[in-house]
């Protein structure tokens, strides 16, 4: 690195100091939009990384896990070959694909690049392309025929990185999406088992989720009690440029009661909670409430 191109950096990394300490004491929930950059297609291509890592379930849940839950899926959703299902936030494809494997028409949404890629290579590897659609979109922007499914996702709390109106207009537009006595499944984190205590950490990585050149990555975590809310915010300062990446992850909770009226009120009846996945043996299905309804 010439001189000139060095002074850069250490004004950029000035600069990023001083940005972290006069950070808001209290970050405002939903300000930056709440959720990962999963859009941004080279954070899609690391976190595709993560989903495919088998030796963790960070991302996706690994193999065997994932099939013990499509077999409960397959239950519990009344699925039969030929039936339409919608993957709402499919990530890679990985429980689409298998759906269609045993003769589902899968319909996937999700706003990842790299996901929706590696989604449509594993549908036509699998030979199941024809009975597979997958679609890059912002899941609160689909456009879905009336009574086009019979039966709907939504994995892994991912209602939860929405505001309590997203997530009530998201509900809405999958009911509408719905033919009557379909079943949808929406897994939500257990509000009781949330980290409510505040927190901070930090650790340096050269490669992994946040960037390929060496980060310093520090993390808080925030618990609002009124909202009954957990936001996380990740400052990522990257070494070799001194550029900051500040991120906010909101975690909406709810009360098993307000999920079933939620689920309710937007079009749903017959709501059954099952509690840590009915002892599934997941490793954190004590953490999560697994909501079956029908349309
Ligand atoms: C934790 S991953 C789970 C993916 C998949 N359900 C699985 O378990 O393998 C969450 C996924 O939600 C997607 N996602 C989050 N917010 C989204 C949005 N607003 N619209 C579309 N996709 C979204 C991300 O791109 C990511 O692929």
């Amino acid at each position: 690195m010439n001189e000139t191109a060095h002074h850069k950096v250490a004004h950029h990394l000035h600069q990023a100091l001083w940005r972290i300490y006069r950070r808001a004491a209290r970050p405002l929930p939903w300000a930056q939009g709440g959720n990962l950059p999963w859009d941004d297609p080279e954070f899609s291509a690391r976190m595709l990384r993560e989903h495919l890592d088998e030796s963790h379930g960070a991302a996706s849940r690994q193999l065997p896990e994932r099939q013990a839950q499509l077999d409960w899926l397959w239950q519990k959703l009344k699925l039969q070959a030929g039936q339409r299902v919608l993957d709402v936030t499919c990530g890679p494809g990985l429980y689409a694909v298998e759906l269609a494997r045993r003769g589902c028409l899968v319909t996937g949404v999700d706003f990842s690049p790299a996901a929706i890629a590696y989604a449509q290579e594993l549908a036509q590897a699998q030979g199941v392309n024809g009975r597979c659609t997958f679609v890059q979109q912002d899941v609160r922007q689909m456009n879905l025929a009336e009574q086009e499914f019979d039966a709907a996702l939504l994995l892994y709390g991912q209602l939860a990185v929405f505001s309590r109106s997203d997530a009530r207009a998201l509900l809405a537009q999958i009911a509408q999406a719905m033919r009557r006595g379909g079943r949808l499944v929406v897994e939500l984190l257990n509000q009781d088992k949330v980290d409510k205590k505040e927190s901070r950490w930090w650790y340096t990585d050269e490669t992994g989720l946040w960037g390929d050149a060496p980060y310093l990555h520090l993390g808080e975590r925030f618990w609002y009690a009124e909202e009954r809310l957990s936001l996380e915010r990740f400052l990522i300062l990257h070494l070799e440029t001194g550029q900051l990446d500040e991120i906010q992850l909101c975690d909406q909770t709810y009360a098993v009661p307000e999920m079933l009226a939620l689920m309710q009120e937007t079009g749903f009846s017959q709501v059954t909670p099952h509690l840590a996945w009915d002892t599934l043996p997941l490793y954190d299905a004590d953490e999560w409430v697994v909501y079956v309804a029908e349309r």
